[in-house]
């Protein structure tokens, strides 16, 4: 699928101010204002594009994660759109090939579900901590542990879509192109992903895809994807593809840079390490200490500790055990789960624990019921992905 193929009258403008359509006036364009962004309460780790994380703490005051502490993270500035020329197009394996106006996925059931969206870069910047000094280091966003958020999401199903269109047989994955254009070796890609069908056609319970129109109650904003994203549930985010512009059915899996090459788990970026290595879906169990903040200087006694914890996105998935250690992982302390517990979303959690001035770091683990759980140490790849060991906190006790 080549960046040309996308209907480009969709795009009319980027963040950057450059006119990128074809066909469409200028003057026509924007009658209905494309939404305005909000103001983000986010540390920014680049601005063009735009790749932001919360301060952990404020990230941890609720469950569901308000819009302006929502993570973002793109790879090209945000496309601007007008809604009422947006279309998508569904085609590839299909007996009745599609386009869509935003009016007519608006008018589909709407359904909604709360979920979590993680980068598979959560905690990349650990990569290139004191634990690696033999292994070259990681490049890209250097996030820290506040790539993730569980927000509402509705929208409509993309089974219901997939059902309109008639997937045909020997379909085996489901490709999602976004309208954004990203500079990539002198020429300009778009943003795919894909899933495999088996998870695209699930069409109940927490963990059915959504083509997303709304987060937390209010239309999407542009840099969550405004006017439609992909979001689905149990899956790495980048599966979950913002400015939706194409969907295509297919026997195999997308050919996108973002699927094909990145967003793998790699020792060398060669063609060989690609070809070897399938591309991530599903995110592992993962867990961070929120409050109090990495360095700080703590009196020798009980501390009070918040954080988050993720189960793998796997169906039923939830934490069983959470435990922290402020004696280099000689005794383990049990971390109490708080709030709401549902399927596909985190789960906060509180502990207390007696410091002393040994205490140089605090370690925290967890396991869920599906199996799996936070090794002590964990292999270098060279993208930094899926960083899921013990979560280490430094801290200075008086
Ligand atoms: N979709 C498009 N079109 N372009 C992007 O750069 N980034 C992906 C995904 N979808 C991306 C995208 C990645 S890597 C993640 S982690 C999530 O969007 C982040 O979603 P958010 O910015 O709404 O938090």
């Amino acid at each position: 699928m080549t960046r040309s193929s996308i209907s480009r009258r969709t795009v009319l403008q980027t963040a950057s101010g450059l006119l990128v359509a074809g066909g469409l006036a200028p003057a026509l364009a924007f009658q209905n204002e494309p939404r305005e962004e909000i103001e983000k309460d986010l540390i920014f780790r680049s601005v063009k594009p735009r790749n932001g994380e919360p301060e952990l703490a404020k990230l941890v005051k609720s469950w569901q994660t308000p819009t302006e502490l929502f993570y973002v993270r793109s790879h090209a500035p945000n496309p601007v759109i007008d809604p009422r020329q947006f279309k998508l197009r569904v085609e590839g394996m299909v007996r009745r090939p599609r386009t869509f106006s935003f009016d007519e996925i608006k008018q589909m059931p709407t359904v909604s579900t709360t979920a979590t969206l993680t980068c598979a870069g959560n905690r990349r910047s650990e990569y290139n901590g004191p634990e690696y000094q033999d292994v070259p280091s990681v490049s890209g966003v250097q996030w820290e542990g506040g790539t993730i958020g569980n927000a509402t999401w509705a929208g409509t199903l993309l089974a219901s879509v997939l059902k309109q269109v008639e997937v045909t047989e020997g379909a085996k994955h489901i490709w999602f192109e976004g309208l954004d254009q990203i500079p990539k070796k002198g020429s300009v890609i778009g943003f795919g992903g894909s899933i495999p069908i088996e998870k695209a056609m699930v069409a109940e319970g927490p963990g059915a895809p959504l083509l997303s129109h709304t987060m937390n109650g209010a239309q999407l904003t542009p840099d969550h994807g405004y006017p439609l994203r992909m979001v689905v549930p149990g899956y790495i985010g980048a599966r979950s593809v913002k400015w939706l512009g194409k969907i295509v059915v297919s026997d195999r899996p997308s050919p996108n840079h973002y699927v094909a090459t990145a967003y793998k788990i790699v020792k060398k970026t060669s063609p060989l390490d690609w070809s070897e290595s399938g591309p991530i879906y599903r995110f592992p169990i993962n867990a961070a200490i929120c409050t109090p903040s990495a360095g700080s200087t703590l009196n020798a006694g009980s501390v009070n500790l918040s954080g988050y914890a993720l189960p793998s996105g796997r169906n039923g998935s939830s934490i069983k055990d959470l435990l922290v250690s402020a004696d280099d992982g000689k005794t383990w302390t049990r971390g109490e789960m708080i709030g709401k517990k549902q399927d596909f979303c985190w789960q906060l959690w509180n502990a207390q624990i007696k410091v002393n001035a040994n205490t140089k770091e605090i370690l925290l683990r967890a396991t869920d019921s599906t199996g799996d759980f936070m090794p002590a140490r964990i292999p270098w790849n060279a993208k930094g992905y899926l960083r899921n060991s013990w979560y280490r906190l430094p801290v200075t006790v008086k």
